[in-house]
């Protein structure tokens, strides 16, 4: 693993564990906060943000997304980082499984990703405590033959 990698890696799930922080999860008490890294070394971030008609709730990647987007970018997603866990007091605390974006985020994230034509790599943390387990895979692994803008074209 290259020193940028690295770094790059342990920025990322810090930005991420700062914005679960700031989740608005009333309803689950699941905190959960996204990082996402392009290629320009720009980092933007989302937390989850619930509603009280609950089937309306944005999950964090769908929120980092749109952040970056309604900010112009277009691709360079390089990494991705997901940290999820239960409210405990004021903070995030709970089980140390990596947390996994759901199936809507995995579109949702390769849409942007598609734009640049990259495969970012994806961390995926559980909150427990900082020494859990980091699960990294590409954004390709975890959605595989992936539905994209290419087939809305005729042949
Ligand atoms: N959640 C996310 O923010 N991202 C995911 O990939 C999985 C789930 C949120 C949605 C909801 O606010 C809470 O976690 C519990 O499902």
């Amino acid at each position: 693993m290259t020193e940028f990698e690295v770094t790059g890696r342990e920025a990322l799930i810090a930005a991420a564990r700062a914005a679960a922080v700031l989740a608005y999860a009333p309803y689950s008490m699941f905190s959960v906060g996204a990082a996402l890294l392009f290629a320009d070394g720009g980092i933007v971030t989302g937390a989850n943000v619930e509603n009280a008609s609950y089937g309306l709730s944005l999950c964090a990647e769908a929120v980092a997304v749109a952040v970056a987007m309604a900010a112009g970018r277009r691709g360079g997603l390089v990494g991705i980082a997901v940290v999820g866990g239960a409210v405990v007091g004021g903070g995030v605390g709970g089980g140390a499984a990596p947390v996994t974006p759901c199936g809507r985020c995995r579109q949702v994230l390769s849409e942007l990703a598609g734009l640049g034509s990259s495969d970012p790599v994806v961390w995926c943390v559980g909150a427990g405590d900082r020494g859990s387990e980091v699960l990294e895979l590409r954004l390709s692994a975890l959605l595989p033959h992936s539905f994209g803008p290419g087939h809305l074209s005729p042949s």
